[in-house]
């Protein structure tokens, strides 16, 4: 029996509950939510970690629960972390006094916050960011162009977020390949042992702080100071307030870490599902050829749709009691929506584990939904788009290198990601 099929036939078995969070699960958790979706919509379940928390898998409980004022993002209401532990799935954070950031605030301070941010990470100042994308995406390939074969996560989907971000937060070139290295750590150890992590995360800090305080410092001498979206920040301001330094730090933190590795899992998610699907790969392959732009826009929200980079929406605390889905829920309950059940809802999206690159009407929550809503997307699409036509074109007859039965996801509850992609090509 191929792995990950042991529950497709158990959909209409109502009182054989599939097993969650197992290594069969990770490598693809489709089945056990079209369980969940069928009969356990609202659903609670213990963690890896033991901690409890709801499950949400139906599309519209999801895209409700998202957008539900009375579901808190500040770890403070949870029952069991009274002390401000944080859940943003980014590890590290809390003891690097990285805590007050978009993803563990509530309005007012979110609204300000957000707004704050929203004046520097403009999407025009990403669309002028597009020939840097180009040029970083050509660099890489041209890294292993010539070598017929590579691991795609190692040497493309994981440099060119990190590379891509921190140009536009205004990180000096010389810079970058530490960020490389920190970030590298925070993701091999991801659902791993932490104390590397810790320590990456408090290195990524201090060395924010320090070009926070330099380009505060440059900006009265210089009425223009660049672009970069540091300065950006530093100089945005709302009814005459600013963003205090621990909050451009927390800030750019997030905007790091939330723009890494979500883009290395569209990358590689997509990469992957393309190379599974080769009439659909095909289609967009000569969609490219004749320079039309529609299928490759489609199929990326479809990509992010079919087995998106982010599984499980951050947390979530009932701040009051309340229902959903037939449920109760206490206040003080964690819960997390399942982004990756909501996105094959067959109520919602028809044929919904069919991959369909020119699908419309594709409101999918790959992005989430609300006031949380990515604040990231224009930049996401934009490498995402970018890499995988790049990739498409330049090395077209490119194919797996390896069993997809022996490839590896990385553990963790919230981002879903492959560890490695090996694929081979013409050499050129
Ligand atoms: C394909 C890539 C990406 C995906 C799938 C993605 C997905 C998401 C999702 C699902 C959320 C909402 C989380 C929740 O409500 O719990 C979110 C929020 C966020 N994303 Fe992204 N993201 C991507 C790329 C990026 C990039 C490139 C950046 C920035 C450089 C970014 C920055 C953020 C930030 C700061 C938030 C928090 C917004 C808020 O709380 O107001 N994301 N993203």
């Amino acid at each position: 029996m191929r792995r990950g099929s042991r529950y497709r036939h158990l959909v209409n078995a109502p009182h054989i509950e599939p097993e969650l969070f197992t290594w069969e699960f990770a490598s693809n958790p489709y089945p056990a939510y079209a369980w969940l979706r069928e009969h356990a919509p609202v659903h609670r379940t213990r963690l890896p970690s033991g901690v409890e928390a709801w499950l949400v898998t139906r599309y519209a409980d999801a895209r409700q629960a998202l957008a539900d004022s009375r579901l808190s993002k500040n770890p403070v209401h949870h029952s069991e972390d009274a002390h401000g532990k944080s859940r943003t799935g980014i590890p590290g954070e809390r003891s690097a006094n990285l805590m007050t950031h978009l993803l563990n605030i509530d309005p007012p301070d979110h609204t300000r916050l957000r707004r704050l941010v929203s004046k520097a990470f403009t999407p025009r100042r990403v669309a002028e960011f597009a020939p840097r994308v180009q040029e970083l995406t050509d660099h890489l390939i041209d890294q292993f162009a010539h070598t017929g074969s590579a691991d795609l996560i190692h040497e493309f989907a994981f440099p060119l977020p990190i590379y891509a971000i921190c140009d536009l937060l205004g990180v000096p070139r010389e810079d970058q390949d530490d960020f490389r290295d920190w970030a590298g750590m925070m993701i091999r150890h991801s659902g791993g042992p932490r104390g590397g992590v810790a320590r990456s995360v408090k290195k990524m800090r201090s060395y924010l702080a320090e070009l926070i305080h330099r380009k505060r410092e440059a900006l009265p001498d210089k009425p223009d100071p660049g672009e970069d979206l540091i300065s950006g920040l530093i100089r945005a301001s709302d009814h005459g307030e600013h963003l205090t330094e621990n909050e451009a730090a927390a800030m750019c933190f997030v905007l790091l870490f939330a723009g890494f590795e979500t883009v290395i899992n569209l990358i590689g998610n997509g990469t992957y599902a393309l190379l599974r699907n080769p009439q659909q790969r095909a289609q967009l392959q000569k969609s490219l050829e004749r320079g039309e732009q529609e299928l490759l826009d489609t199929g990326v929200e479809e990509l992010l749709r079919y087995d998106g980079p982010v599984e499980l929406a951050t947390w979530r605390y009932a701040t009051e009691p309340l229902e959903m889905g037939g449920q109760r829920i206490a206040s003080g309950d964690p819960v997390l929506v399942v982004l990756a059940a909501a996105d094959r809802d067959p109520a919602r999206f028809d044929e919904p584990d069919t991959l369909d690159l020119s699908r419309g009407d594709n409101q999918h929550l790959g992005y989430g939904h609300g006031i949380h809503y990515c604040i990231g997307a224009p930049l996401a699409r934009l490498e995402g788009r970018t890499a995988l036509a790049t990739l498409l074109r330049r090395l077209p007859d490119l194919r797996l290198a390896a069993d997809p039965m022996d490839l590896r996801w990385r553990g963790g509850l919230i981002m879903r990601g492959l560890r490695n992609l090996p694929v081979e090509f013409t050499a050129t």
